[in-house]
Order: structure tokens, then sequence, then C-alpha cells
């Protein structure tokens, strides 16, 4: 399957998550199912050589990038489609279909399509924890993090022996290392190491929280979601409000991070700046196997356009290119200019809200993270025209916002791979 297919398909099922709200299935109990009967025998999730791989962090923050890294290595597979229909007789393929269709109250013309393009997240495909949308289900931000995050107090053996069952058959069942992309694992960490406690491995990303505010936009007021989103949307507010989500859901990561027992967090614009330097804390995840960082190309100037069309007061819209694509992949994405009279009031708005990030209060709570907001304006515009910086100039952190000389948490800087967790020798700075 082409990488763009994958893309696809992936964007497929998140903008999908807007249809199923009135149909989320809060799963208390384990549901058994008959007729999906599946040989359980042969399922070894506590196989000690196994990894259960899951990834996740904001949507599009470049969790697919990161899943395809980790999919393409030589034993691992990610969940799909297609391994379902290659794992089980057809009539058990096409009831395990119907099921996931029901939970997730979406037509089978719909799961047709997404069937076609293969990839799977894997929330989408099972009934026992809560499905979530973190991006539309943020809602007005009270509680958020409490509603969207599972604990380990909500695992069960059952759970995790029908969750198990619910899997096993996206993968390619040979594959050493199973990759589960879901974006929200970022913050159910806990439930999930509770249920697969001698397999769970965990790689979170993160991406900038300006930029990632600015490319979730188009995500927040597609068709689906427009209506629940209004809070994330609002003109003035909205930039302020997403950065606020993302560090009140980064912080709870980075709390669960360090009761974790394996799990690594990388910067999305470190992997797309240098993706031969393979953090040892990730190498350390898939037990010292070689990951190509290859996918999160173009992802650090990606940044860069989302901004400049921000500060241009335009908005980014992939669908005006060729394909729909996923920035993260190095795709195409044009900026599409608004009518003047709104142009007049986003452009003085945008370079305001920017500069509220260049210091002072705001700019030092995303220091704690490795990221600082430059002045994008000065870099990025010339009489008034914006424009991320052509193919071929040589990007660096400082240009993208990236600092991580400014981390203090051993914690994080631990999970990045940035200094070694201590152990019997002494700690290096
Ligand atoms: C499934 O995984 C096994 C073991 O890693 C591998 O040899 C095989 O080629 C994989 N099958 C496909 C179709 O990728």
């Amino acid at each position: 399957m082409s990488a763009a297919l994958y893309t696809l398909a992936a964007a497929a099922l998140l903008a999908a998550g807007g249809m199923l709200a009135s149909h989320q299935h809060l799963a208390t109990t384990v549901h058994e199912h008959p007729h999906l009967a599946a040989p359980v025998t042969r399922l070894r999730p506590r196989d000690p050589n196994r990894l259960l791989v899951f990834v996740g962090g904001l949507q599009r923050s470049g969790t697919t990038a990161l899943a395809s890294a980790l999919e393409a290595l030589p034993d691992a597979s990610g969940q799909s489609f297609r391994w379902l229909f290659a794992n089980l007789r057809k009539e058990e393929a096409e009831a395990r279909v119907d099921a996931l269709r029901r939970w997730r109250g979406v037509t089978r013309r719909y799961l047709d399509d997404v069937i076609k393009s293969g990839g799977l997240e894997g929330k989408f495909a099972q009934d026992v924890y809560p499905y979530a949308y973190m991006l539309r289900d943020w809602g007005d931000s009270v509680h958020a993090v409490d509603r969207l995050s599972l604990d380990g107090a909500e695992a069960s053996p059952q759970k995790a022996v029908e969750l198990w069952r619910q899997w096993y058959p996206y993968w390619n069942q040979s594959s050493a290392v199973l990759v589960e992309k879901t974006p929200e694992n970022f913050v159910r960490g806990l439930f999930l190491e509770a249920l697969f406690p001698q397999n769970a491995r965990f790689v979170f990303v993160l991406r900038h929280p300006l930029a990632w505010a600015l490319t979730i936009e188009k995500w927040l007021d597609n068709r689906w979601n427009f209506k629940k989103t209004l809070y994330l949307r609002d003109p003035d507010d909205g930039i302020d409000r997403r950065i606020e989500m993302w560090i009140q859901l980064v912080d709870k990561m980075l709390a669960d991070v360090s009761s974790l027992k394996q799990a690594a967090i990388v910067h999305a614009e470190a992997c797309s700046l240098r993706p031969d330097v393979i953090p040892k804390s990730l190498e350390r995840i898939v037990d010292g196997r070689r990951v190509s960082l290859a996918p999160f190309k173009g992802l650090a100037r990606s940044n860069l356009a989302y901004v400049a069309c921000w500060l241009e007061g335009g908005r980014t819209d992939a669908k005006a290119g060729s394909l729909r694509q996923d920035t993260t992949a190095g795709g195409v994405h044009a900026c599409v200019p608004g009518a003047v009279a709104l142009r007049d009031i986003a452009r003085p708005r945008a370079r305001a809200q920017l500069k509220s990030y260049l210091w002072g209060a705001k700019a030092n709570r995303l220091r704690r993270y490795g990221y600082f907001v430059p002045d994008f304006e000065g870099a990025l515009c010339r009489d008034g025209a914006c424009a991320a910086p052509s193919e071929d100039e040589i990007l660096s952190d400082v240009d993208v916002g990236l600092d991580v000389a400014s981390i203090e948490d051993r914690g994080l800087l631990e999970a990045l791979g940035l200094i070694e967790a201590p152990t019997a020798a002494p700690v290096m700075n």
C-alpha cells in the first residue's frame, strides 16, 4: 500500500470521528460476540518477545509519520483491514467489520472505502474502552483531560483478553513488533500498560504548539466537528485555547510517562530536521532496531508554511492541492487567502497573537517542553507578504522554535533520549 493511501485512510478515520458522537460506545463491561469466535488459544499477548508499541500524540502532530516509521521495520506491522481479511475466513472478517460498523455508527459504504485504503486506528476497531476524538471531545475544556484519559484502575484482565481478541487479526500475526496508532494513546498509557504489562511500549510525539494550533484549524471546522468545536474555534481566543489544550494534555502525558515502564517521546521537528539521528530512547523502545525517521520529511517546513499563511490572514488548505494530503508527510498545501475584508481583520490579529508569545509568561510556559515562538513575522514576511523558506534552504532548530536546552524536566529529557535515566552509573549532564 502506498504511503499516500495510508495517509488518506488515517485522515478518513480521524475525520469519521465526528460522525460517531451520538453512537459513542461506552463499554464498561466486556461484551461477548459468540458469532465472532476467535482462536483465542493461539493468541499470546504475553509472549515476552513480542512488542506492542503504542503510538500517540495530538492529532496532526506527526503520529502517522511516527507509526509509519515503526511499521517500516522489517519485522513490524501496523493494524489494517488488509490483515483482517488475510487472517480470518471471509465470513468471519465480514462479521468483524459489521460489528465495528455498529460500534462506530458508520455506514458499510463508508467503511468499504476505509477498507480499500487499508489503514486503521486501534481505537476504531474495539468496544472495550471508550472511543474518543480529542479535537472534537475537548468541548469547552472543563474536565477535558479527565474525560479523555484512562488510567490503570480502568483496566481488568477480562478487558485485556477481549481487546487482544478484537485487535489481533488486524496485524501480521507473525510480526515481532505490533504497532498500534491511536492519537489518544497519548493520555491512555497507564490503562494500556495495565492491560499488557509485559509487552506495552509507548512512543509519543510532540509538535510545536503554535504550528499545531494552526494545523488543526480545518479539522475543527469540518462538517462533522463544526458544532462541537466552537470553543477552540473562537476567532479571538481560539489559538490561546488550543495552546492551553496542548499544554494540559502534554502535562498529563508527562505525568503518565514518569510511571510508565517503557516510554519514549520525540519532537516531530527534530525527527524532521535530523532524520538520521535516532533518539536513544526511541531505539530502546524497539530493542535496538534501526528506525528510519524519513516519514517526518517536510514536517518542519510545513510548520512554517502554516505560520506564514496565518500571518497572511489566509487559511491553509490541503484540498487546494491535487490530493488530500497529510502535510506531515511533506505534502503540498496551499494558502488560500481570505477575502480582503477578512484579511484586514485576520492579519493584525495574527500578528498581535504572535507577539504575545515572543516573551513573558506565555513564552515561558512553552520553554518547559523545549519550544519557543521565534519572531516568525521577521523571519517569514517581506513587504507584507509571508512564505515558508524554499525547499533548498536548510532549516535549523531555531528557525522552527525548538530549543531543547530550555527543558528542565528530567523525565522529559530522559524520554527524549537527551540524558540517560539514573542507573548505577552517575547521571550524565
Ligand atoms: C509478516 O511478518 C513476517 C515476520 O516478520 C514476515 O516474514 C512476512 O513477510 C510478513 N508478511 C507480509 C505480507 O508482510
